[in-house]
């Protein structure tokens, strides 16, 4: 067994097109003002009527492979993260395989909404520290604006578009120092895609409630479980839903604000790609340093959630 996974590189994908909240404004019934005090969320991308998740993918992967140094034929597994596949079947994670031209790979998608990505790393990390896979390519992409309905105030104005992606292999030294994922299906219907009209519909102040006590507990626990005191942690990497989620949960681990890493105002929810998006970001301004530790932590529809503890 390999000690631990390592994040190598990582990448990300914006689409080009920013849709900012006064435009929001002449769409729906909204404002500016609104949609920035309750979400903290200012603008958000979305993709050209012909870019798919695939799309988006490639690019996060291609910037991911370049920073990692390594050969693509290196890389054994994809775990790819989505709810917004290209197509039905084959997988958005084979047409990546495909689009990347990599031949020595098994490919596999997972959908666990906004947790996808936490899921995909927990599952990398397994085939690494097993040896099973020698590098891993890890991504989450969603065109989750396909999604909505751009007549509900209620929904349309908290998503966007993106992708972002990781090269893990193993380490020695530092890495992935605990894995935890969960779910309850008995939630299913308070964030959902009608089956007809395929929109997102949510119960936004349940989904909310639920979210900040089930991430509160769990950061508590992940920090517990690799007996670090709260003042140990030196990153926050969260799903990027709505700020006054993510300052709610740092406030339950007596975290302050210049330790979290907040890309919501600038990508809105961007379900599976918001955690890989959000750590690209920082990565790419070299925040982290090494022997840092890292946690990400994320909550979806299912409900689903998640979290990892690094050592950068
Ligand atoms: O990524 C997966 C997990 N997803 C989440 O974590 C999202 C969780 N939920 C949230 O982020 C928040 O609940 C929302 C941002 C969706 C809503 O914020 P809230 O503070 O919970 O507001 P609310 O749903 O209680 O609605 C308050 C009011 C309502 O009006 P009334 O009924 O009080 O008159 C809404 O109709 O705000 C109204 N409202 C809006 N007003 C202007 C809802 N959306 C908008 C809007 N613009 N876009």
């Amino acid at each position: 067994m390999s000690k631990f996974t390592k994040i190598i590189s990582s990448g990300s994908y914006l689409p080009e097109k920013i849709l900012t909240n006064k435009e929001l404004e002449s769409i729906v019934d909204t404002t500016d003002e609104w949609i920035t005090e309750r979400t903290g969320i200012k603008e958000r991308r979305v993709s050209s009527d012909d870019e798919t998740s695939v799309d988006m993918a490639y690019q996060a992967s291609i910037d991911a492979i370049n920073k990692s140094g390594l050969k693509k034929d290196e890389i054994g597994a994809i775990f790819l993260a989505t709810c917004t596949p290209e197509r039905k079947f084959p997988s958005t994670a084979v047409l990546l395989q495909n689009r990347l031209n990599i031949k020595n790979a098994f490919s596999v998608d997972l959908n666990a909404a906004c947790t996808g990505f936490v899921y995909a790393l927990d599952i990398a990390k397994k085939y690494i520290e097993s040896k099973q896979v020698k590098y891993a390519l890890v991504v989450g992409t969603e065109k989750i604006t396909s999604l909505l309905d751009w007549t509900d105030r209620n929904t349309c104005v908290l998503f966007g578009d993106g992708a972002g992606a990781m090269i893990v292999g193993s380490s020695d030294t530092a890495g992935i120092l605990s894995s935890t994922i969960g779910s309850d299906g008995s939630y299913k219907d308070l964030l959902t895609v009608n089956t007809d009209l395929e929109y997102i519909e949510m119960k936004g102040s349940d989904v909310f409630k639920t979210a900040v006590n089930t991430l509160g507990q769990l950061a508590k626990h992940t920090l517990e479980l690799n007996n670090l005191e709260q003042g140990q942690l030196d990153w926050l990497v969260p799903h990027q839903a709505n700020e006054r989620i993510i300052l709610a949960i740092a406030k339950k681990i007596s975290l302050s604000h210049d330790k979290i890493i907040i890309t919501v105002n600038k990508h809105g929810n961007t379900s599976a790609a918001s955690i890989p998006l959000a750590f690209d970001d920082a990565n790419t301004k070299n925040t982290f340093k090494s022997g840092d530790y890292i946690m990400m932590e994320a909550f979806g529809a299912g409900f689903t959630w998640g979290s990892i503890l690094l050592r950068f």
